[in-house]
């Protein structure tokens, strides 16, 4: 890297997972700044949740204060530095678990206090947005954000102005991932078991599709997980191979059908998918084909980026700041659950 670079560590607790990771980054004026992933480690609490079959918001959080000080000192460890060598904090204030983002914004509150190194909260959503777009999109740009609290489609005209042109109006694509699992009884976390299961199915039959010619870019996943629940109760003796194939095919052509809209209407020269579905094998081969199709550049994260980590809070920071940012005084952050994009 050039000569002027900053580090910025990163802690993320919205909901399952500490993590915490380093960033060293040179900015590139309005472009996406150049970024050297220097640590980056991700204490996953699966094993804790997959007895209850689903986060429990008290028992995640209790991990997160047992994991968040030895994940932060793992990442300092890592990457060879110490705290007098990192510039900015930035920390997950939202959405997500409040217990969970409770942890993570105090532990950083706590550190930038006794440090003085200034602190950035960053909405969680950014992360995943951004999370694709470090090799510099070409805009204007379509990104599809699918995670398990959200869905989203975001036309941006730059790298700072973005605007939200739908969500989904009930469950969340990941929500109806985990839905179905749980209705297979399959284990938690469900949406990589539906997954890799459909990899398996060849169905004579279809979902529906719910909403893919409305208007508007909503999503709804809620009808689809129900008429999985119907179908189950009519037909039992269907595969549970074939049952997660025809409802990944009905969710993910959904989901590039209204992403493909959005980009012909915008006229848009990139497309990006982010957040934990994007871990999705068929949603990324689709999404790329889609692409190719339609003359677009696609831009999908790194697996391990795609679902929650801390580099792509750091890569929202440093974007913040290669605009203008002020940094807040610490005493004044509060995690938010509902915090918006
Ligand atoms: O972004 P993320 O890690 O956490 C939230 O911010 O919600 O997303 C988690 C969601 C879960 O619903 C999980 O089932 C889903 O991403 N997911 C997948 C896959 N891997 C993770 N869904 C479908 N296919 C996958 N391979
Ligand atoms: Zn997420």
């Amino acid at each position: 890297m050039g000569q002027k670079t900053i580090k910025i560590l990163a802690i993320e607790t919205s909901c399952d997972e500490t993590a915490a990771a380093i960033l060293e980054v040179e900015f590139k004026g309005k472009n996406f700044p150049a970024i050297k992933t220097l640590s980056s480690v991700v204490k996953s609490q699966i094993p804790l949740h997959a007895k209850m079959g689903g986060v429990v918001p008290e028992t995640a959080a209790r991990a997160h204060v047992k994991n968040i000080l030895p994940v932060v000192e793992k990442t300092l460890l890592d990457a060879n530095l110490n705290l007098s060598n990192i510039d900015y904090i930035a920390v997950t204030q939202g959405p997500g678990l409040i217990p969970s983002l409770i942890i993570g914004v105090e532990f950083a509150k706590a550190l930038s206090l006794a440090t003085g190194i200034p602190i950035i909260p960053i909405n969680h959503m950014l992360g995943h947005l951004y999370s694709p777009l470090a090799e510099g999109a070409p805009f204007p740009h379509i990104a599809l954000i699918v995670s398990g609290g959200h869905t989203m489609l975001v036309l941006m005209k730059n790298l700072h102005n973005y605007k939200i042109l739908g969500q989904t109006v009930d469950d969340a694509a990941g929500e109806a991932f985990d839905k179905v699992a749980k209705l297979l009884k399959l284990p938690y976390p469900g949406g990589p078991e539906v997954s890799k299961l459909a990899e398996q199915g060849r169905p004579t039959f279809e979902f529906p599709r719910p909403m893919i010619n409305s208007k508007d870019y909503n999503f709804s996943f809620a009808g689809l997980k129900t008429a999985v629940l119907y179908f189950l109760r009519d037909h039992p003796k269907t595969k549970p191979a074939d049952i997660c194939k025809a409802f990944e095919d009905a969710a993910v052509d959904v989901l590039i059908t209204k992403t493909l809209r959005a980009a012909k209407q915008y006229k848009t020269k990139s497309v990006s998918l982010s957040g934990g579905v994007s871990a999705n094998k068929k949603l990324r081969q689709d999404l790329r084909d889609m692409c190719k199709q339609n003359n677009l550049d696609c831009f999908i994260p790194k697996r391990h980026l795609s679902t929650d980590n801390a580099e792509m809070i750091a890569m929202a920071a440093a974007v913040k700041l290669s605009q203008d940012y002020k940094p807040i005084k610490a005493n004044k952050i509060k995690a938010n659950p509902n915090l918006a994009l």
